[in-house]
């Protein structure tokens, strides 16, 4: 597929609205950069105790889901956030019921199908994907602790019904998930791959699914 790049005027339609103007600018980095390696379930062998290991394999799972590029999306309010450090969505957005925005300024107006380059500007480029869509509320993340996530995950109360494994499926199937590994200029990818981290959910779910203290 061809990468469609934003062109000036709409870049600068974006700077009037104070969507550019008003963000930090991007730290450290100048394009895509690897979150490092994720260990595989082998390396948690040598742990005996299968309790034990499934809350070791969980904890390093959870280096991907408390990385930005998925809390984000899973953010304690209504409101995503945005960049490596977490700012409020600029300009600010609620999320609403929909979990797609208000009516009138949905998140696909500026969200596209694929993640969208802009030339000519610090804001390197716009995060699309054709179901962009903040996580509800029952699976807010941001502020828990990683025991408290590792809780929620698995409470079918709270995740969308999801048993052990459609958890497995979803991390390792979801387009909004795999987005993570494929940001867009400008933003950080979580350590490993996709399949790597669906292999460490696989590996937690049959050592029991147990969560850390
Ligand atoms: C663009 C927003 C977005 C991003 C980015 C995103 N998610 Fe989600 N996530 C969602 C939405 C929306 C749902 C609800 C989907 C549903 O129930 O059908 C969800 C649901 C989930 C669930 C279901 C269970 C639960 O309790 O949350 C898991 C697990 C999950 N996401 C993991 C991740 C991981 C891991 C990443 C990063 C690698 C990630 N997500 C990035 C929007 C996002
Ligand atoms: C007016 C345009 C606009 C609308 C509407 C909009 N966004 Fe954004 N969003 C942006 C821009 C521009 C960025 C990139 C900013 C950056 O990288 O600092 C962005 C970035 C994000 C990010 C950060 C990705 C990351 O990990 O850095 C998330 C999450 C996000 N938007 C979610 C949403 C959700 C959910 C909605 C709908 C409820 C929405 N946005 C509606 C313009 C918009």
């Amino acid at each position: 597929m061809t990468k469609r790049t934003l062109a000036l005027p709409l870049a600068a339609l974006l700077a009037a609205a104070g969507i550019i103007a008003g963000l930090e600018p991007i730290r450290g980095f100048a394009e895509t950069s690897s979150g490092g390696a994720l260990k595989p379930p082998a390396e948690f062998a040598s742990i005996a105790d299968s309790t034990a290991r499934s809350k070791a394999i969980f904890a390093e799972a959870s280096r991907v889901l408390t990385h930005p590029r998925c809390i984000n999306c899973h953010p304690a309010t209504r409101s995503p956030t945005q960049g490596e450090e977490m700012h409020p969505h600029v300009p600010l957005m609620i999320a609403a019921e929909s979990s797609m925005g208000p009516a009138g300024l949905a998140c696909s107006t500026c969200h596209g199908p694929e993640n969208r380059p802009i030339v000519g500007s610090r804001l390197k480029s716009i995060p699309g994907n054709a179901h962009w869509q903040l996580a509800p509320e029952s699976m807010a993340w941001q502020g828990l602790s990683v025991a408290e996530i590792c809780e929620q995950v698995k409470d079918t109360e709270r995740n969308g019904n999801r048993s052990h494994a459609d958890l497995i499926k979803h991390m390792g199937e979801d387009h909004l998930v795999g987005w993570a590994w494929h940001p867009g200029e400008g933003r950080s990818a979580p350590p490993g791959s996709q399949p790597e981290l669906a292999a460490l959910i696989s590996a937690w779910v049959e050592t029991g699914a147990a969560c850390p203290d």
